[in-house]
């Protein structure tokens, strides 16, 4: 091998480690920092197959190395060593029979253990997958919001999950495995949090041109936290005494966001879009697509076709006074 590509196989050898440990150990949403029963035992088992892998890579390479120097060492293939036959029988069969016997145990334990609640769940959400945004729903609550998800540190919560339209898959890699979501069938899956934070969750079934931008995160707050966001959330949104906010309302009822939006306690009762009626303390807008700030919401509001290409939102054509305000608006509802 020239040394150029020696020189590039063990740089991309050394970016792909360190990808793997920046995973491990930094601040992506990675199923290597789990953050959940569900995601612990993912990781455990991850784990263990990386080290079996890494162990199995490493002796067979040394093996072949041995031969190719011995062989050139001797001149013939008839000097073969004793313990020949025993190291294939060895590593060929038995080896390999009882490492994929443990894994296939070991799979199918994890896989019954996260099909299968421990107990009774604490909070029921359903999850309705949309091209290409997430719609929560807490029945029980009374509760009706978008793509971000709130639950409860350390208490069980099962998710039950849907699609309005194609195949969607609802994953939170630090918290447990993925589950499809296919019309007309209602899956079911519980998460845990174990530790505050907020986790990213991915659509992970291809699912159109914005797949890549069907975004959600699980907002996991203590169960004082919890439920200080649901007795706020089963309440319309408090008015805004700004007067800007206030004239905003009157834009955004008289203006077509109202046909395809709902805000608790207004007009706006529109069901095609997400519901609006926290959209001020949500963390992102159109579903991941940008971070939710005031001059990210006035370009979308004006064209998110240029946000996000292809989602059901028209342009949006509004006065700079109207629009200020609209934004002023939808920034206090919480
Ligand atoms: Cu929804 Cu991919």
């Amino acid at each position: 091998m020239c040394a150029r590509a020696r020189g590039r196989l063990c740089r991309s050898a050394g970016v792909g480690i360190a990808a793997l440990l920046a995973a491990a150990c930094g601040n992506s949403p990675s199923t290597l920092k789990p953050r959940g029963p569900g995601a612990d035992r993912i990781a455990s088992l991850w784990w263990f197959m990386f080290v079996v892998s890494t162990v199995v890579v490493l002796v067979v390479g040394a093996l072949l190395l041995y031969a190719v120097v011995k062989r050139r060492r001797r001149g013939g293939p008839s000097d073969e060593p004793r313990w020949a036959h025993g190291m294939m029988f060895g590593g060929g069969v038995a080896f390999p029979i009882v490492i994929l016997t443990v894994l296939w145990v070991w799979t199918l334990r994890d896989m019954a253990a996260l099909s299968q609640p421990a107990g009774p769940a604490a909070v029921t959400i359903d999850v309705v997958g949309h091209q290409w945004w997430w719609e929560v729903r807490y029945q029980q609550e009374r509760i009706i919001t978008a793509n971000d998800i709130h639950i409860p540190v350390g208490q069980r919560v099962e998710i039950r999950l849907t699609t309005k339209d194609v195949l969607h898959s609802f994953w939170v890699p630090q918290l447990t495995a993925k589950t499809d979501m296919i019309a007309g069938r209602t899956n079911t899956m519980t998460v845990q949090a174990d530790h505050p934070g907020v986790y990213r969750g991915q659509c992970a079934e291809f699912c159109g041109l914005q797949h890549a931008q069907m975004i959600f995160y699980v907002v996991a707050q203590t169960p004082a936290d919890y439920q200080s966001w649901v007795a706020r959330e089963t309440e319309p949104p408090a008015a805004s005494t700004d007067q800007t906010a206030v004239q905003g309302r009157q834009v955004f009822e008289a203006s077509p966001c109202a046909a395809c939006h709902t805000v608790r306690g207004t007009s706006a009762q529109g069901t095609l879009g997400p519901d609006l009626s926290d959209f001020g303390a949500r963390l992102s807008i159109g579903a991941g697509a940008v971070p939710n700030t005031r001059g990210n919401l006035g370009g979308w509001i004006v064209d998110s076709q240029s946000i996000k290409p292809g989602n059901l939102m028209p342009p949006i054509q509004l006065d700079p006074d109207q629009l200020q305000a609209l934004i002023s608006y939808l920034e206090s509802l919480r």
